[in-house]
């Protein structure tokens, strides 16, 4: 059996791959590279370029590989991009993720995992870690397109023999612990990557986006998981559906957050290097405090994590920026 991983060229998908390798998957992946990287791939899996909604493509790779689950992972996922532009998130995000279930389903794979959002349920309605049955309410058009495919994939299961897992990832970071991929996404706006950008010289300063929030120190507080803890879920996800689980949704978090001031003394201590910081205005659509119940990961998958350690996170993203920094110079 083969697993097909969408996306395994880009940020998690890469982790992905070599997750599945280390556990002895044969791994199989689909990529455009619209913002991943050949060099990100492991050099073990099969590699197809080209798009999720291309019909033939699919139909060659299901009667090449006997692929008896998909790990979806490509997608756009800059929400202001999809305020700008949504009809392209739609596009991509929903539009594709049809026509890549629909080619799934006629060809018998039998499983499915999702790479969805917390940007499903908009802002929480309280300071409280935010559980699956919350209220959705997508505040961008990013969340919305998520949402939709969560909402295919649902009607689906109820109609084929097909079951499948939704993982709403809360904020992703780090690296892989042993150097082999990391974040290498071009202009990232992720609050981690950007800082250890900013400590290696790469920015002149880091914004933070208002400090008047109802938190303790005024900034915005979220849950950062690091990438490996993430990839780990998809295992036992993939592990269970196999196993006959039925199908699931679940929040991938850590349970607890931290403020942007909390990330950046964070970068500062173990960077040890200081970096100039500027206060500006809120953006648009920021929540508080944005914080997963991981209870049903926990419960359901058996998922541990393991590296729940804000300094871990941050030196392997680090590590992961340095090493991209020497190899841009080669
Ligand atoms: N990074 C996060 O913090 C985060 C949080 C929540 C959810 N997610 C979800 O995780 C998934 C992966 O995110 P990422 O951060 O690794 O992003 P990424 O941009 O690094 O990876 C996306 C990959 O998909 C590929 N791709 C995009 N559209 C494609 C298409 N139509 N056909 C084939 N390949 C295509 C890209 O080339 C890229 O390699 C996304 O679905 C995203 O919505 C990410």
């Amino acid at each position: 059996m083969a697993v097909l991983v969408t996306g395994g060229a880009g940020y998690i998908g890469s982790h992905m791959v070599w997750s599945l390798l280390d556990a002895g998957e044969d791994v199989v992946v689909l990529d455009r590279l619209s913002t991943g990287f050949r060099f990100a791939l492991a050099p073990e899996a099969k590699f197809y370029e080209g798009d999720i909604a291309d019909r033939a493509l699919l139909e060659k790779i299901f009667n090449t590989h006997a692929i008896d689950a998909i790990i979806h992972f490509a997608g756009s996922v800059v929400v202001p991009d999809s305020v700008r532009d949504p009809l392209s998130y739609y596009e991509n995000n929903t539009v594709k993720s049809q026509a890549l279930i629909s080619a799934a389903v006629e060809a018998g794979v039998p499983h499915f995992v999702f790479s969805s959002t917390a940007a499903v349920y908009g802002t929480p309605q309280n300071a409280a870690p935010v559980v699956e049955d919350a209220a959705m309410k997508p505040e961008s058009p990013y969340g919305s397109s998520k949402l939709m495919t969560e909402i295919m994939l649902r009607d689906t299961a109820a109609a084929r023999r097909f079951t499948y897992t939704a993982l709403r990832y809360f904020n992703v970071a780090g690296a892989d612990p042993r150097g082999r991929t990391g974040q290498s996404t071009a202009g990232a706006t992720h609050l981690i990557k950007v800082a250890c950008e900013t400590a290696l010289g790469r920015r002149k300063e880091l914004h933070v986006f208002g400090n008047d929030y109802p938190t303790p120190d005024g900034t915005c507080i979220r849950d950062y998981i690091h990438v490996s803890d993430l990839t780990d879920a998809h295992l036992k996800a993939l592990q269970r559906l196999r196993a006959g689980g039925k199908s699931l949704v679940a929040n991938c978090g850590y349970g607890r957050g931290f403020s942007v001031l909390d990330v950046i003394d964070c970068v500062r201590r173990v960077s040890g290097r200081d970096f100039p910081v500027e206060t500006v205005g809120r953006r648009l659509g920021d929540a508080a405090f944005v914080v997963a119940d991981a209870a049903v990961a926990t419960r359901e998958l058996g998922w541990k994590p393991a590296h729940d350690d804000l300094d871990f996170i941050v030196r392997t993203a680090l590590e992961w920026e340095d090493h991209l920094g020497k190899r841009n110079q080669r």
